[in-house]
């Protein structure tokens, strides 16, 4: 991990003198970079300054696919929401009228955010997890689920093994359409559903969903999409595509974790048994029945997550006005990236669909005999930038892309180099990765806090990584990679925030 955070400025430090430089392969648009931030919202990590091994300097927030910063517009929307903060649909006082209004119009505002149909749903969730785990819940009883093996495993395990189909991994779109129109023609039940994720949490490659949605439905199956990694970086409508149900978690979109959302056909969601059963979600409760209430609230059962509502919506109606600003920096650091790291020997880029397809600006790369662990810490310790390692809870996909190229995967990760301690069996791994699982890649994941400088100095420390390795001496512990390389640097301890 970074050593500590030091403060947050509205002012990016320069970099130090003695600091690596990378040099550019993609042209950039005139008026660059400050054309690229000229309109952007601000988000919570703008201006966060991290001490490193070669000083202090701008975080350089490249996990976006992890968990995106929050919005100042959300910041500003929580403080309000707190100040008049009360109980929803249950009390008469003024500050429960205005709560209560304020949540409903959430769920207006994140409906128009993915363009619902009149008679759709809007189910406000904990997270993507939890809106499939809904959606499993609600499937009617004589339902297949049509599946790739590659989907996140919050995407890929909710349906239970009995009723669903798992396609291979695909290796390219029409190979992955024909084997989706292989599996749907199997199928025997009365009821289909197709979970497809809109772009890949690993390589952020992107589905052609209109075909998708076609196939599917030309099989009279629906289809659900998992928009976790799609939603922060383009638009998706239901009502436009086809698409049937949408799910997101608030924490990838710009607003703080604890809040989800599917979206879609409310018929399947008003026939299936409450989520949640409980207070919000019952219309009437005698002695010898419960009637459960239609729409929404019969799987919100419970006080609602309220200040998260309203804080997605925030995040929704402000990626709404700025859709054009995200296209723009998002396409010109991604392609920045990719060119960079595409031109360093030794560096694997990694895709499923193959050479130009479209994606988000999500990159998965290895370093030839670099354990990704390592070049995750050291980019953290050394360069001050935040990115993930491991296999980004889509084990089937990273191995079968890490398969691709065996020398790219530092399967015996840096005994090959000096000044390492070899991590016996063991890479570092985190969040749902198992432990003890060898070979794993690097994420790296663009979005609204990342700015030219961070791609920048990702490429310039990839680079020099993949030629000398890090320049500190990092041996493997229990916790990962740690380095004692740093003792004599100061080291600020980040303040409690309560
Ligand atoms: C594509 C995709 N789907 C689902 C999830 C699960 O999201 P959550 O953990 O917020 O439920 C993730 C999280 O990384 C993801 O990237």
């Amino acid at each position: 991990m970074a050593l500590a955070v030091a403060e947050r400025s509205g002012v990016t430090p320069d970099v130090p003198s003695h600091a690596p430089h990378g040099h550019s392969s993609a042209p950039l648009p005139e008026g660059a970079p400050s054309a690229l931030v000229a309109g952007l919202p601000r988000t919570s990590t703008d201006g966060l300054v991290v001490a490193t091994a070669t000083g202090r300097r701008s975080y350089a927030n490249l996990d976006h696919a992890a968990s995106t910063p929050a919005l100042d517009r959300v910041l500003d929307a929580v403080a309000a929401t707190m100040a008049s903060y009360a109980s929803v649909h249950r009390g008469k006082g003024y500050a429960s009228a205005v709560t209560t209004q304020w949540y409903d119009e959430s769920r207006a505002e994140v409906g128009r955010f993915f363009g619902v149909r009149p008679d759709d749903h809007v189910i406000f969730t904990r997270n993507t997890t939890d809106s499939w785990s809904l959606l499993a819940h609600a499937l009617p009883a004589d339902t297949t689920v049509v599946v790739f093996a590659s989907e996140h495993h919050s995407t890929l395990l909710p349906w239970g093994p009995d009723r669903t189909i798992t396609v291979p991994v695909p290796r390219s779109i029409a190979g992955g359409l024909r084997d989706l129109a292989a599996a749907l023609e199997s199928v025997t039940t009365r009821h289909t559903l197709v979970v497809i994720a809109g772009a890949s949490n690993v390589t952020g490659e992107v589905w052609p969903l209109a075909e998708v949605v076609a196939l599917a439905h030309e099989r009279g199956a629906r289809v659900a999409v998992d928009a976790a990694q799609l939603a922060p970086h383009r638009r998706i409508d239901l009502a436009a595509s086809g698409v049937d149900y949408v799910a997101v978690s608030g924490h990838k979109l710009y607003a703080p974790y604890g809040t989800g959302v599917l979206a879609g056909r409310a018929d399947w969601l008003d026939a299936a048994e409450p989520y949640l059963a409980g207070g919000g979600a019952t219309a009437s409760v005698t002695g010898e029945e419960v009637a459960w209430v239609r729409g929404p609230e019969r799987h919100e059962g419970g006080s609602p997550n309220v200040v998260g509502a309203i804080a997605l919506a925030a995040a929704c109606s402000t990626l709404t006005e700025h859709w054009a600003d995200v296209a723009l920096l998002e396409h010109t650091l991604a392609q920045r990236l990719r060119l960079g790291l595409a031109a360093i020997p030794g560096v694997r880029l990694h895709s499923m669909f193959g050479e130009g397809s479209d994606r988000v600006a999500v990159v998965a790369f290895t370093i030839d005999g670099l354990d990704s662990a390592l070049v995750a810490t050291a980019l953290s310790v050394e360069y001050g930038i935040g990115v993930r390692d491991g296999k980004f809870c889509a084990h089937q996909l990273v191995d079968a892309l890490l398969a691709d190229h065996p020398a790219g995967g530092a399967s015996s990760p840096v005994g090959n180099r000096e000044g390492y301690a070899v991590p016996g069996n063991s890479s570092a791994t985190s969040g749902c990765d198992a432990p003890g699982i060898p070979v794993t890649a690097v994420r790296a994941s663009l979005g609204l806090a990342t700015r030219l400088e961070h791609v920048e100095r990702l490429v310039a420390a990839v680079r020099r990584f993949a030629a000398h390795g890090p320049a500190l001496r990092y041996a493997a512990s229990a916790d990962g990679w740690v380095t004692r390389d740093l003792e004599g640097i100061e080291e600020t301890a980040p303040q409690r925030p309560w």
